[in-house]
């Protein structure tokens, strides 16, 4: 079997469950994002002013970085219940009318990896969105005949991992995009305390700051790592994560300084073994990597460009000169002077 990447992996089932738990459970408990915080909280201010549903939300960003924890601080604000579904799920036009025939005045909905939505169900959320109606249609071929049902007002919320993916008339239907940045060390450090404080680890401030510095910006990694030490600092330690504590635990899970795990020296290594450094398509370098071509796009690919180690060309992927630096390379004349981008 293939070795999961430590850092990008999905989230199993008991570390959903175990996330849960870690989960903020309103704006203020919420980490950083402070722009973000305060838009969403003259949101929810006005909406409830008005005595009306919170205006349709789009949250993109990468994995981890706290799309579904914002949908239920949303809902939680609003005092609206809150209805979850995905993409996915929602396989005919039938399954979304299903849900949305349910749904009561001032809901919110939820629907995660929502690119991935099929076209016919799409179609249906249009005017669901835009003004409160469904149209079903009722019957096959000839005899088909459409009916229009009045929805109550409610709040769709999104998620996508794609942006680029969801259509514009879609997106155009939301009355507020919000773009999810990585975090800064700082947000993080105050994640990985916050964190500790609740699962009741001793954790010193270099410890935290170590764990912080590591996590690629993305909060589910500062907790996936800190959980990680902690089983280091009690097996093997006194239960305390101090500085020391944290570098060789993170060493024994091959999480490096800039806190890039095997996979994402993979990817770089055979950038410049195989490639020379590229431009090299994104499927040739999935299948040299044997990582599936989406998990390198939404997973590692965006913390590779955001730190400087992989560029994106229009003929491909490049590795930087700091990506040859950091594998301790000579890094090569042309790409020192950017000649290759
Ligand atoms: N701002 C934050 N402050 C504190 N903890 C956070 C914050 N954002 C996220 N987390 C933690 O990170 C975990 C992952 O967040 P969440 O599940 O919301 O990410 P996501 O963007 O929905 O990811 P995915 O794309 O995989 O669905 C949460 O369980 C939560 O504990
Ligand atoms: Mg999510």
């Amino acid at each position: 079997m293939r070795e999961e990447g430590l850092l990008t992996s999905e989230p199993t089932p008991e570390e959903e469950a175990f996330e849960a738990g870690l989960r903020p459970q309103t704006l203020s408990e919420f980490i950083g994002q402070i722009e973000l915080k305060e838009r969403l909280s003259i949101l929810v201010e006005a909406a409830r002013g008005r005595r009306e549903p919170v205006d349709h939300v789009l949250f993109s960003g990468p994995p981890g970085l706290g799309k579904t924890t914002l949908a239920s601080i949303l809902a939680r604000e609003m005092g609206a219940q809150l209805r979850m579904t995905s993409g996915p799920a929602l396989e005919r036009a039938g399954d979304l009318a299903a849900i949305l025939s349910n749904v009561e005045a001032g809901d919110v909905m939820f629907i995660d990896e929502i690119h991935r939505l099929p076209r016919a169900v799409e179609e249906i959320l249009y005017t669901a969105m835009e003004d409160f109606q469904l149209d079903i249609v009722v019957g096959k071929g000839a005899g088909a005949s459409s009916i229009r049902l009045d929805l109550p007002p409610f709040s769709l919320v999104g998620a996508t991992t794609r942006v680029g993916r969801v259509s514009a008339p879609l997106r155009d239907r939301f009355g507020y995009v919000a773009r999810i940045d990585f975090y800064r060390p700082e947000d993080l450090d105050e994640i990985v305390r916050r964190s500790a404080g609740l699962m009741e680890i001793e954790v010193e401030p270099e410890g935290a700051a170590i764990i912080a510095a590591r996590s690629r910006g993305t909060p589910r990694i500062a907790n996936r790592l800190l959980r990680r030490v902690r089983d280091f600092a009690d097996v093997r330690r006194d239960g305390v994560v101090d500085r020391q504590t944290a570098e060789e635990a993170l060493q024994v899970f091959e999480v490096d300084e800039a806190g890039l795990d095997r996979v994402d020296r993979a990817i770089l290594e055979s950038m410049i073994h195989k490639f020379a450094g590229g431009p090299v398509g994104l499927s040739t370098l999935a299948i040299a990597v044997s990582e599936e071509q989406q998990t390198l796009e939404d997973a590692y690919e965006p913390f590779l460009i955001q730190t400087g180690f992989l560029q994106r060309t229009p003929r491909g992927r490049v590795a930087t000169a700091l990506a040859y630096r950091h594998l301790g390379l000579d890094v090569p004349a042309a790409i020192e002077q950017g000649k290759l981008l």
